[in-house]
């Protein structure tokens, strides 16, 4: 959303440039097509693509999301997915100055604002922050910021302070949870973080550390990968049980939630500057990066531990948020390590820009990445396109691009 600062994207690519010596991991990638040529092949690609989603998707009511055997999948505002198509039409715009996306963005971002009061979810870190976030940092239309401010208020009325935390989910009708919490809440931080700035108004980030503090504490095993969902007793904010809804097993690493917690602590270390949320971004970066389960091409299968691998299937959602969120924590380590983390994302990025992943002109009803997995347990969206697997493309890409360009 309103993410790395160019002074974190400069400093990567000045580290990266230091230890690029000591990049083996990346030495596969050394002699293929150059990063730049791929960066721009990629950003015409997607401005092909989307031309096309653009068009399917105006014919119909609502965000394009997926697709379902032959159809294009729309949402309403209120899905937790709504922001990342105009996340990533704000990100085109970015990307090639061209203003059709810019008048696209426009609208399907005041599609979203209904979101801004739905007291109903966690999500709205997501919904806005793509949306209004992006538009508001292109911008800086003063609604915009209304619009991020006025969701912000709206997050916090979820937050507990016996828990020390945003509840994720209403309950479910047969579930027995109290106060669920899950992995990919702290996406939503990072709408609190620009809130308390934007706004001069600390309880915003006092409520992300706290959220943040709480889900380090109780999320994550020793090797750093983490449940997908804790829930507590908001009475006492005792832990009930641990377990996950969108991954393989409870004591599974659903690659998503390993992704989000990367995204999430790195982006609240470029917040906060606290040394433990770094800490965690690592361990979780090495958890991904050397499990023995991940596949040569660096696309994760959609959980880390399913028994059918390797006969299951990718989630190339996981792969994007990892690549971005690799690219802003070179930002912040030493040279070795940036030198690792940007090869790795190199890595992922090339894959995904590759035939297998990336969908052929045309094809896959304008979306840009093929073989994403929403929900597998709930027998959804398996291999798929997934708007948010592209707009977290187009995210890293955009990173990298300002890397290159130091
Ligand atoms: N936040 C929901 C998901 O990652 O599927």
């Amino acid at each position: 959303m309103l993410h790395a600062s160019r002074r974190a994207l400069s400093r990567a690519a000045k580290t990266f440039a230091c230890g690029l010596a000591l990049a083996a991991a990346g030495s596969q990638a050394l002699a293929a097509e150059p990063i730049g040529d791929l960066i721009k092949r990629d950003f015409q690609a997607a401005a092909a693509q989307y031309r096309t989603l653009l068009s399917e998707a105006q014919a119909k009511p609502g965000f394009p999301r997926t697709v379902d055997g032959a159809a294009l999948v729309t949402v309403g505002p209120k899905d937790w997915t709504s922001g990342f198509f105009p996340g990533s039409l704000w990100y085109l715009f970015e990307a090639t100055g061209d203003q059709t996306w810019k008048t696209a963005a426009i609208g399907y971002t005041a599609d979203t604002a209904p979101a801004k009061f739905d007291k109903s979810q966690h999500d709205l870190g997501f919904m806005l922050g793509a949306s209004y976030g992006n538009g508001y940092r292109l911008t800086r239309d003063p609604a915009y910021r209304d619009a991020l401010l006025a969701g912000a208020t709206t997050l916090i009325t979820r937050y507990n302070p016996k828990v020390g935390a945003i509840q994720s989910w209403d309950l479910w009708k047969d579930s027995t949870w109290k106060f669920p919490v899950i992995v990919d809440n702290m996406m939503n931080l990072e709408l609190l973080m620009w809130a308390a700035r934007a706004a001069n108004e600390p309880r915003y980030r006092e409520i992300a550390i706290a959220h943040a503090d709480t889900t380090l504490r109780n999320h994550f095993r020793p090797d750093a990968s983490s449940y997908h969902l804790v829930d507590y007793d908001p009475s006492s904010g005792a832990v009930r049980g641990k377990q996950t809804v969108q991954g393989f097993a409870n004591e599974s690493s659903w690659a998503r939630g390993q992704a989000w917690g990367l995204y999430g602590y790195t982006m609240m270390y470029r917040e906060t500057k606290k040394p433990e949320y770094l800490a965690q971004a690592r361990r979780i970066a090495d958890f991904f990066m050397n499990h023995p389960r991940l596949p040569a091409d660096a696309i994760p299968y959609w959980d880390f531990d399913d028994t059918a691998i390797p006969n299951a299937p990718r989630d190339a959602s996981a792969a994007a948020i990892t690549s971005s969120a690799l690219l802003e924590l070179a930002g912040f380590v030493d040279a070795p390590h940036a030198a690792r983390y940007r090869a790795f994302a190199e890595r992922q990025l090339r894959s995904l820009s590759s035939g297998d992943y990336l969908a052929a002109p045309g094809t896959n009803h304008g979306f840009l990445l093929k073989h994403a997995t929403g929900h597998k347990p709930a027998g959804k969206e398996i291999d798929v396109p997934l708007n948010y697997a592209d707009y977290y493309f187009l995210e890293a890409l955009l990173r990298l691009r300002a890397m290159q360009s130091q």
